[in-house]
């Protein structure tokens, strides 16, 4: 692997204050091995609850930002907002963000070099559909999705790459090491070619789909697998932190 590992929680629309007061207690009393960057993103309306009794050990992330300086635009959540209440990163480029929200490449680079020039610390999530894999457009695809992110971004200091085949994504199909391996081998690639070799060596490249306590050891042996961007199995606390404690 590359840099320390990255493991990121990402809870999705999900939770109560109930739960969530539950997920933060057992994570506050999991061991959490220390060479990892354990991150969690909850909905919105919680981040300020998590901050305050989160351990600090975890820092936050949103699910989300605003492609620009907050104002006039209802419903919408300002990096200058989420800096304000303690957050540390952001995810952009989620596929549920691009398959259900609609959002394209430019409007994901736009937010990804907003963020960053604030000082928000980016997760940019990549990944191919089903129906582009077997059409053997899986390489096509994800490269596209991270020029759109090399285009915007001045600096890949604060960039995590998550790879999610969207396939993987909530359906328990879990791609397999091999597959996993490949594709994180060839974005590794892609930056040497696209940026630098120095940035390639450099940038940690997570793996996200339905990874869980029981897949997540044969994944983490890969070599350019240097964390995981979690979704269902970081909803559960104890499972979360068996996850965060299969660096290898
Ligand atoms: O951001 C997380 C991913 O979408 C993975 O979700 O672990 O529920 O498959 P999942």
């Amino acid at each position: 692997g590359t840099g320390k590992f990255f493991v990121g929680g990402n809870w999705k629309c999900n939770g109560t204050k109930e739960s969530v007061d539950k997920l933060v207690s057992e994570l506050n009393s999991a061991h959490l091995e220390s060479d990892v960057d354990v991150v969690v993103a909850p909905p919105y309306l919680y981040i300020d609850k998590v901050k305050n009794t989160l351990s600090a050990r975890v820092e936050i992330s949103s699910q989300n930002s605003w492609v620009g300086k907050g104002g006039a635009f209802t419903g919408e959540i300002s990096v200058e907002q989420l800096k304000d209440i303690g957050c540390k990163w952001v995810i952009l480029g989620h596929s549920e963000r691009r398959h259900v929200i609609g959002e394209d490449d430019e409007f994901i680079g736009k937010k990804a070099a907003y963020a960053l020039s604030e000082n928000l610390k980016v997760i940019a999530c990549i990944g191919e559909k089903l129906e582009e894999r077997e059409a053997g457009k899986t390489t096509d695809v994800c490269f596209r999705q991270m020029k759109a992110f090399a285009d915007s971004v001045p600096s890949w200091d604060d960039v995590v790459v998550a790879y999610e085949p969207v396939w993987a994504i909530g359906t328990g199909k879990v791609a397999t090491p091999e597959q996993a391996q490949e594709v994180h081998a060839a974005l590794r690639d892609w930056l040497k070619n696209n940026v630098s070799a120095e940035v390639a060596s450099k940038t940690r490249i997570i793996y996200g789909g339905s990874v869980n306590g029981s897949n997540c050891s044969e994944l983490a042996k890969q070599e350019d697998i240097d964390g995981f961007l979690v979704g269902g199995a970081s909803l559960k606390g104890p499972e979360f932190a068996i996850i965060v404690n299969s660096v290898t």
